[in-house]
């Protein structure tokens, strides 16, 4: 993955941001963005992660519309794909909740343990984007 980042990064095809909590000024998670695509302004992937001890604050929600905000008005991007676990419904939730809507399944596209699970394909349009809550 750090292999990969780093030659999307040089191709100018990756942005990986650190979240930072105004507060404390700590890097708590990240928010990136992969496979800018410059010819068609699509983005293959919106990913995110966070520390738990700051699960269930909206505080994904917020950096990724941040960053979906960007890659529409400052990038010209017109739309941001995004992948979720169908077992991950926190993840499902935060795209559902800035305006993805489900595109298609991937069945079985991760096994672990014998344990298999579907890849859910999301797709953003940029007018599609919503307005942050409160
Ligand atoms: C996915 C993740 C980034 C969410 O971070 P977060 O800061 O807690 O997200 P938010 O608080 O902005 O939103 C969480 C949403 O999930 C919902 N949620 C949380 N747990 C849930 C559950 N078990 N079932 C259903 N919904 C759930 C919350 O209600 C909230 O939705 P809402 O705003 O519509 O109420 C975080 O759980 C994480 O880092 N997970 C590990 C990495 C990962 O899975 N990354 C995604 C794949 S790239």
């Amino acid at each position: 993955m750090v292999r990969r980042t780093r030659r999307e990064y040089r191709a100018d095809a990756h942005l990986s941001l650190s979240v930072i909590l105004n507060s404390t000024s700590a890097c708590i998670g990240r928010v990136g963005l992969r496979g800018l695509d410059w010819k068609w302004k699509k983005v293959e992937s919106l990913s995110y992660w966070l520390d738990p001890r700051y699960w269930n604050q909206g505080l994904t929600t917020e950096a990724s519309w941040s960053l979906c905000t960007l890659a529409f008005d400052r990038l010209g991007m017109r739309r941001i794909g995004s992948q979720a676990l169908d077992g991950n419904p926190a993840s499902q939730a935060v795209l559902r909740r800035l305006g993805f809507v489900e595109e298609g399944r991937e069945r079985e596209a991760v096994c672990v343990k014998g344990r298999c699970m579907d890849m859910v394909w999301f797709g953003l349009l940029a007018k599609e984007l919503r307005p942050l809550a409160g």
